[in-house]
């Protein structure tokens, strides 16, 4: 198929593109703006695939993005491109509301246009699947899980402006006819992944032997999904996800945050260099909390697993392995972006900074 994917050089966007080429085939048009956590060398192993194309734009300029699509004639639409880190969103919120609200606009009035000038058989089949996030349905309590059917509920800047723009994707759909699907997904984390969230973070400071930032008690819980379980997801999902509706992705891996950090400083002593102060986890600093903090996410996937007939390949223990040891065998993907943007400061609002350790 040919696939037009959005944020392609973004750590989820990547591993789909990846994912595309080398199992199914599909041809990829990927358009990236390349932000600060977009990589191209994330790609090096499709770079030079027949059918793989890089297009640098943004999603907010409408005449790159008609272009895009009268080149490329693209089956399906996988649109991943946005601002992700609810951190930055808290320090500064333009570029979450330029990017995902307007850009996601722009995105689907190309796809519009593009997609009323098909033939019935293209039209019928062409897809827009809108990536998301579960942080739209807000926090849980003790216990319950997100679904489909789960009220929006933002609480930052990031999560409302992916919730703005999960409601445009579905007026669309409503509106205009345009084939929308949606996805929202939980926590995600594997190889090429920016070290500003919590997992790599933690993997490259517990190597080099530096603060390892909890913010608050460490209790709150993520659900935790590998990124190439996500990228299969995805990719069941355009091809067969039902326009107009909506699926979570999640891996069934809910774990608090400091239950995440001991099990990274336990692989990394294990399988890393050791330290010469002992256990990494001698390493954990407690930070002062993200203003706002969402104490607990956990997706019910029994949609995506009854309909579609996915699962979850990787447990948290297999997928946290793999991750660790890529890092390990990567120095050069990660050690110049820990030279560019600087360890352990990365991705923590102004306060929190100066409450870590130098
Ligand atoms: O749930 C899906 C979302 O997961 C995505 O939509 C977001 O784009 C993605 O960034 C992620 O959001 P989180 O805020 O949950 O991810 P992050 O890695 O920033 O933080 C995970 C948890 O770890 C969260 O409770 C905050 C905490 N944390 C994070 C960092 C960076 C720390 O305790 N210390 C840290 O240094």
């Amino acid at each position: 198929m040919k696939v037009l994917v959005t944020g392609g050089a973004g750590f989820i966007g990547s591993a789909v593109c990846r994912y595309l080429v080398k199992t199914h085939g599909d041809q990829v048009v990927n358009v990236d703006k390349l932000t600060y956590a977009a990589n191209l060398a994330s790609l090096d192993s499709i770079a030079n695939a027949p059918g793989y194309h890089f297009v640098k734009a943004d999603i907010c300029d409408a005449e790159a993005m008609q272009a895009v699509f009268q080149t490329y004639q693209p089956d399906w639409v996988m649109h991943l491109a946005a601002e992700s880190h609810v951190d930055r969103s808290i320090t500064g919120a333009l570029p979450f509301i330029t990017t995902n609200i307007l850009g996601t606009h722009v995105l689907l009035d190309a796809a519009l246009s593009y997609w009323r000038g098909l033939s019935p058989d293209r039209a019928a089949t062409f897809r827009f699947l809108h990536v998301s996030t579960d942080e739209v349905y807000g926090s849980l309590g003790e216990t319950g899980l997100f679904t489909e059917d789960t009220a929006y509920d933002p609480r930052s800047p990031y999560s409302a402006s992916k919730a703005a723009s999960d409601h445009l994707a579905s007026a669309w759909g409503h509106t205009y006819g345009l084939p929308v699907v949606i996805s929202n997904c939980s926590n995600n984390y594997g190889p090429y992944h920016f070290p500003e969230k919590l997992i790599p973070l933690v993997i490259l400071n517990g190597l080099e032997g530096k603060a390892l930032p909890v913010y608050g008690d460490g209790a709150n819980i993520r659900d935790w999904l590998y990124v190439d379980d996500h990228a299969r997801a995805l990719r069941l999902i355009v091809e067969r996800g039902r326009p107009l509706h909506t699926y979570n992705v999640g891996g069934r891996n809910e774990r608090s945050n400091l239950e995440v950090v001991h099990a990274i400083c336990d692989c990394l002593d294990e399988i890393g260099p050791k330290l010469a102060e002992g256990s990494r986890r001698r390493l954990i600093t407690f930070v002062k909390d993200r203003p706002g903090h969402d104490r607990r996410y956990a997706i019910d996937a029994a949609k995506l697993e009854n309909e579609l007939g996915w699962r979850a390949q990787e447990t948290f223990e297999t997928g946290l392995r793999r991750t660790v040891q890529w890092y390990l065998d990567n120095p050069g993907w990660w050690e110049p972006l820990r030279a560019r943007y600087g360890g352990q400061r990365l991705g923590l609002t102004q306060t929190q900074a100066q409450q870590q350790p130098a």
